[in-house]
């Protein structure tokens, strides 16, 4: 039988999703990456970037994050699945611009408003499963002193997206994150553990938790790769409350060797 991706409760928004979900900033972005091959990295062409999104269909994947800083991927992502990407939930954020070089934010409602506006855009659909703060590492003050959550909530209330959240660094702003928004999307994989509090009261509070960085950015996968994901599925998958993981892999066979594995987990 087709290996097909369980889903998962995505807090208490009724949205389902895939244990994993396929984070896209290798399809757009090809500057001031944390990955191993980041140096000299090269865009892939839409033929690996179809290949991919056609394995992940295949798996059962169900959603997608991405972001108006991962330079072109959006743009892709509404070009490459056109009318297909109305089955995916799509989950992108706001707050930061990246210019090819550097990145700076903008937290105000204004901004807020017309980034989502250009999102639907470019991604080609009227309505967006999550929309996230994407906070510089210093978190807090775009969490409680800017005019985006609450611009996030009123378009949540329009109906054009479905669900707030906020993508955070620190302990502190990830606990602040979990009382302010439908989800939060940490950092956890068996190397790093700083923000199991964050996904604890997470799971108290009904929200959703999308975990990023589940490999370290590929820099954590020393020694035999396929061991070493399988350790972090393990610890990633054993916090309860974890909704998905962002996987952020632009290799068709990592992707599905990632949910053959996953399967494979003792329950
Ligand atoms: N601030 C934020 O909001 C934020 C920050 C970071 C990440 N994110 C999101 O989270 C997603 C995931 O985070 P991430 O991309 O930093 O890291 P990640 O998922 O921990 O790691 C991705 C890296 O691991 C490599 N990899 C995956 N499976 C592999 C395997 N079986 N063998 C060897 N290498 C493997 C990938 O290379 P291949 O392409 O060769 O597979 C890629 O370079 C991102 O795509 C993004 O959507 C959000």
């Amino acid at each position: 039988m087709a290996l097909r991706l369980p889903l998962r409760a995505f807090g208490s928004t009724g949205m389902e999703v895939s244990a994993i979900q396929l984070g896209t900033v290798k399809i757009g972005r090809a500057a001031k990456l944390p990955y191993p091959d980041a140096d000299g990295y090269v865009l892939p062409d839409d033929r690996t970037v179809g290949t991919l999104l056609e394995t992940a269909r295949e798996l059962g994947v169900n959603s997608l994050d991405t972001a108006p800083a991962y330079g072109t991927a959006e743009a892709r992502l509404g070009k490459l699945l056109g009318h297909a990407i109305h089955d995916m939930l799509v989950f992108t954020k706001t707050g930061e611009i990246f210019d090819g070089a550097a990145s700076r934010y903008d937290f105000s409602a204004a901004h807020t408003r017309q980034s989502v506006q250009e999102s639907l855009s470019r991604l080609g659909t009227d309505s967006l499963a999550g929309v996230a703060l994407h906070c510089p590492s210093e978190d807090m003050e775009s969490l409680t002193n800017s005019g985006a959550l609450e611009e996030l909530h009123r378009m949540k209330d329009e109906g054009h997206i479905r669900s707030v959240g906020a993508s955070t660094t620190t302990l502190a702003g990830g606990l602040k994150a979990a009382e302010l928004c439908d989800y939060v999307m940490v950092a956890f994989n068996a190397g790093y553990r700083d923000q199991e509090e964050v996904i604890r009261k997470a799971a108290d509070m009904g929200r959703a938790v999308i975990v990023k960085k589940g490999f370290n950015s590929g820099n954590a996968l020393d020694g035999n790769p396929r061991d070493a994901v399988r350790k972090h599925l393990k610890a990633i998958f054993g916090m309860p409350g974890v909704s998905c993981l962002a996987l952020g892999t632009m290799n068709a066979a990592h992707l599905t060797e990632c949910a053959q594995d996953l399967a494979s987990l003792d329950p």
